[in-house]
């Protein structure tokens, strides 16, 4: 199996690149579904789930090409599409879900598997069915799939009992084409989202938001495909920041929206870091020891539970207790036991993890358990003693585009290696 091997020890200096980001890659890919002329998607990231969907669209039937070297995807006009999404391509990605709003909004039917839980919790998708069902769609769930049917979708009041992304990007989807007025209340507005709502409005969607979690939308007839550039990665673009404190380097981030990681450049002044940001770049670096923290996750503007594991990577190299409460997923400390193999030393009470940090961690043999655990063990590989291997790196590259090149760059002694 495909491992990462990596000499710790050496400060991180130079500059990175932020890829496009992932995470707002998705639902605007997924939203060619609604739309019938052909347009093109631009700063799209080449990580393993850009490729799943593109497979999972392609099986749906929409025409599309991944101009990798150029990170576009072109959609040409589409085929007859298909409204059954199988359990076989949605299992490695949950996100696939998110087909489901499209393919109700557009055919007004759809069979859809359920995405399955994975490592950071049970992920359930309640809340997406809840807002479909105030849209006027028939629901029922049968052998691991979603049926859903609609004579007419209709706009209505949907007001989310907790926060959730995904939930919220359903319920746009399923009424940017719906009859009628539709009004989103405690929806979440991850920068994503953000970015989201901007692609379906240059397409001719009629959509507000608003920072008070009000999401207001006028059902229009259809949407007219334009090409449109995806945001950066803000979690790639904190991770790296994270790697030159925890290696004592200093790094120049470029291609990064400023006001989007506000939130933890502040947070990073805070404990005592030196961050410079200026147009679409920052640079951080930190001339002192730097101070132990405590912090929760919470949905934007709140600190991401993105960076949570990456955060506690760092916080193995501060001296003191560091206090970390995980409020969004009921499952996301496994990168816990593995840094504890590397000689951190963690408690976890209830949601909440304590880092009693400033000892040098040790090189060691651990392992990946999803997608921002595996990255807070190379960070935590970058700043030990000695070499570790971190394997399962699929989950890895599920994210984070082209990071051993990245790392290499700024001075990293890293290369792959197979382990068994
Ligand atoms: C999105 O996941 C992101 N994924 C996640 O990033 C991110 O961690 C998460 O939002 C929170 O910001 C993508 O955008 C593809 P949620 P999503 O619905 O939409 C519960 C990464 O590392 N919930 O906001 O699945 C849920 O269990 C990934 O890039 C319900 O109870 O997250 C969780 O506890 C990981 N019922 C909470 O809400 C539902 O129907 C927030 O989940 C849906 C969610």
């Amino acid at each position: 199996m495909k491992a990462l091997k990596i000499k710790g020890g050496k400060k991180l200096l130079g500059e990175v690149s932020i890829s496009g980001s992932k995470n707002a890659s998705l639902p605007i890919l997924i939203s060619s579904i609604l739309i019938k002329n052909s347009f093109q998607i631009k700063n799209i990231p080449k990580v393993r789930d850009v490729f799943t969907l593109i497979e999972l669209l392609k099986f749906l039937g929409i025409q599309l090409k991944f101009d990798e070297k150029n990170r576009k995807v072109i959609f040409n006009k589409k085929k007859k599409l298909k409204i059954f999404a199988p359990y076989s391509i949605m299992k490695t990605m949950r996100a696939g879900i998110l087909v489901l709003g499209p393919l109700l909004a557009k055919l007004k039917k759809a069979k859809v598997s359920l995405p399955g839980g994975c490592a950071i919790g049970a992920r359930p998708v309640d809340l997406h069915i809840f807002a479909l069902r105030k849209l006027g769609a028939k629901i029922s769930i049968k052998d691991g799939y979603i049926y859903a049917s609609a004579k007419k979708l209709s706009g209505a009041v949907i007001k989310f009992p907790k926060i959730s992304v995904g939930a919220t990007e359903t319920a746009i989807f399923a009424s940017v084409l719906a009859s009628g007025k539709t009004r989103i209340v405690n929806a979440a507005i991850e920068p994503e989202i953000v970015d989201l709502i901007n692609f379906l409005k240059v397409c001719g969607a009629k959509i507000k938001y608003s920072k008070q979690r009000i999401i207001e939308i006028v059902g229009v007839k259809d949407l007219n495909g334009k090409s449109y550039r995806v945001i950066p990665d803000r979690i790639e673009a904190i991770t790296y920041a994270v790697a030159a404190l925890i290696t004592k380097g200093k790094l120049k981030i470029n291609n990064v929206k400023i006001n989007e990681v506000q939130n933890v450049l502040s947070f990073f002044k805070k404990i005592g870091a030196t961050v410079i940001s200026k147009n679409n770049h920052f640079i951080v670096y930190a001339k002192k020891k730097l101070k132990k923290f405590s912090f929760s996750t919470k949905p934007y503007p709140g600190l991401p539970t993105d960076i949570q594991a990456q955060l506690m990577a760092l916080a193995t190299s501060i001296k003191g207790k560091c206090q970390i409460t995980e409020n969004i997923f009921e499952n996301r400390f496994l990168h816990v036991s593995e840094l504890s193999r590397m000689g951190a030393d963690i408690k976890i009470i209830k949601n909440t993890s304590i880092v009693n940090g400033g000892k040098i961690l040790k090189g060691a043999e651990v392992m990946a358990t999803d997608l921002r655990a595996s990255v807070a063990l190379i960070l935590a590989a970058l700043s030990a003693q000695g070499t570790s291997t971190v394997s399962r790196i699929y989950h890895l590259e599920r994210g984070y585009e082209e990071i051993q090149s990245k790392l290499k760059k700024c001075g990293a002694i890293i290369k792959s290696c197979n382990v068994k």
